[in-house]
């Protein structure tokens, strides 16, 4: 194998602009605040940051409706802010990833200001125009189909009808969005993640999609015609050769809709050179968290992701529960050390979670604190996505060290026990053990480029594997239950010179490849033969 690449062997910090760090005292996180936390992920071993979105925008998707994509929203700074930011992470040995939403836009965008004006508007065939609806419905609930009384057409959204769906057929759109692209490369980001990409296309006949059974009334549909259209792959390439221009970018896909196989599909030399992982992420709050069922999914994804289709790890972001309040109720972080422990040292590029790395917590609001429109919408089945992107808890101050003003929303008052402060001082806290488990990923070349094999113990609660490059061997084993335990390791295991690097003593671990595991404890070894 060749020289793995940053994006391979790094590790990435996915920031929620709005809520890490504000600089201006508005209660709104921004760039300056972002710039003046680099120092952080420096200490903690991170490669690269994305930045969700900060372009200007009516905040009806909180930023991911965009109405210039090539600005940044004056509530989180300027243009020279943003070069800024990119000037002192490059300095640090950062690399900056952005959001790159293609899809759609909002719908006070100049492009659609103009599109919606009349029929015979230059732009009007930027956006879905349809005289006649069909069964298409929008993600964020309802047809994706509004009604224009201006102009006597439907326009087409795959979320909120304030986010119309562009026409990527049209070669102009497609040449505008590429000249987005562009002027982010030449401002010198090296990479973007981009949102729901698989969308862009839809069936050029606008085909009912075929019912099936579901809960939801969009998962009453399979999704075969207005997602997932082959006209896709040709501009991914056509992405690719871009971004192949500017040397080490990379570009990660958000998949619409995944499964392990799909999202493998737009994987490839001259396709994405990766999509995210959707493995792991849930949004039932009694999650399943067994061996039994995470090994399942490691092995669904090890299946589709060879070593030409690199995998991403992720546990957490802005659209799901955060890993650390799924699994656990209780403040007791051992649960969240093993969510780590597979984050980080499974196969594939391990993204962070803002505040994964202290373990925040989802926060619980009353219906009136809610700004998420679908859990405006679907409250209380949903209660939307504010919870997990509540304010940076930095410190145990009343605004979490995030900002000296009330925040856009309020900070988790377990704040004053969980903070980074804090656990920066504590060499037990999760914080210290994730950046420990990123410096052994570091130094360890098993746990980045090392092939993956499960390891079978008979013990139900005991998740164990091994990863192996070269000479290098690193097992991994943790005890997911409340007792400890004593897993005795096949054959083929019965090194004698295993080293622990986390959980066991200094001395060799086993003496007849009898490993004790605390309860709930995770136990790293290493063997160089
Ligand atoms: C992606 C984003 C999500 C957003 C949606 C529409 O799924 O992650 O936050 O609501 O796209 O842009
Ligand atoms: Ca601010």
């Amino acid at each position: 194998m060749e020289k793995p690449v940053w994006w391979q062997d790094g590790i990435i910090y996915q920031v929620y602009p709005r809520s890490f760090s504000d600089s201006n005292r508005d209660g709104i996180g921004d760039l300056p605040g972002v710039t003046e936390r680099l120092d952080h992920l420096v200490w903690l071993g991170i490669d690269a940051i994305w930045l969700s979105p900060f372009y200007p925008s009516p905040d009806v998707d909180f930023g991911y409706d965009i109405s210039d994509h090539t600005q940044v929203d004056e509530r989180f700074g300027t243009l020279q802010d943003f070069d800024q930011l990119v000037d002192q992470a490059h300095q640090r040995g950062l690399r900056v990833m952005l959001d790159l939403v293609l899809n759609h836009t909002s719908d006070q965008h100049t492009w659609f200001k103009e599109s919606r004006s009349n029929r015979i508007n230059a732009k009007r065939d930027w956006y879905i125009w349809r005289d006649d609806k069909n069964n298409w419905l929008s993600e964020a609930g309802g047809s994706g189909w509004t009604f224009d009384p201006h102009t006597g057409q439907y326009y087409y959204h795959s979320y909120m009808p304030e986010q119309p769906d562009v026409n990527w057929r049209n070669p102009e759109v497609r040449e505008a969005q590429l000249q987005v692209v562009r002027f982010w490369l030449e401002r010198g980001v090296d990479g973007f993640r981009l949102d729901v990409f698989n969308l862009c296309f839809k069936d050029a006949e606008f085909r009912d999609n075929p019912g099936k059974i579901g809960l939801r009334p969009f998962d009453r549909f399979k999704h075969i015609y207005d997602s997932d259209r082959p006209e896709m792959m040709p501009l991914l390439k056509e992405l690719r050769a871009l971004l192949d221009r500017y040397p080490d970018t990379y570009a990660v896909g958000e998949t619409f809709m995944p499964t392990s196989e799909k999202s493998a599909s737009f994987v490839g030399k001259e396709l994405l050179h990766a999509t995210l992982s959707f493995d792991f992420l849930q949004n039932r709050i009694n999650f399943p968290w067994n061996p039994k069922w995470l090994m399942e999914r490691i092995m669904n994804r090890e299946k589709f992701f060879s070593r030409e289709k690199w995998p991403t790890t992720v546990m957490s972001n802005h659209d799901f529960p955060r890993a650390a309040g799924r699994y656990s109720r209780t403040e007791d972080d051992s649960q969240a050390m093993q969510a780590m422990t597979l984050l980080l040292t499974l196969r594939g590029t391990p993204y962070l979670y803002y505040g994964e790395e202290i373990g925040m917590r989802n926060l619980r609001l009353r219906r009136d604190q809610i700004m998420d429109p679908p859990g405006k919408r679907y409250w209380p089945i949903y209660k939307g996505r504010d919870g997990y992107r509540s304010p940076m808890q930095w410190d145990d101050t009343t605004y979490s060290g995030f900002s000296e003003s009330k925040p856009w929303l309020p900070v988790h008052p377990d704040h004053v026990g969980r903070n980074v402060r804090e656990q920066k001082e504590n060499p037990d806290s999760l914080l210290h053990f994730t950046r420990k488990l990123i410096r052994l990923r570091k130094e360890y070349p098993a746990i980045t480029l090392g092939d993956f094999k499960p390891i079978y113990v008979p013990q139900r609660q005991v998740m164990t594997y091994v990863r192996k490059h070269e000479e290098q061997k690193v097992l991994v084993a943790m005890n997911f239950s409340r007792q400890k335990t004593r897993v005795l390791l096949g054959p083929e295991l019965s090194i004698k010179n295993w080293r622990a690097l986390h959980g066991g003593t200094e001395e060799p671990a086993n003496k007849q490849d009898l490993f004790e595991i605390p309860a709930n404890g995770i136990l790293i070894l290493v063997a160089e033969d």
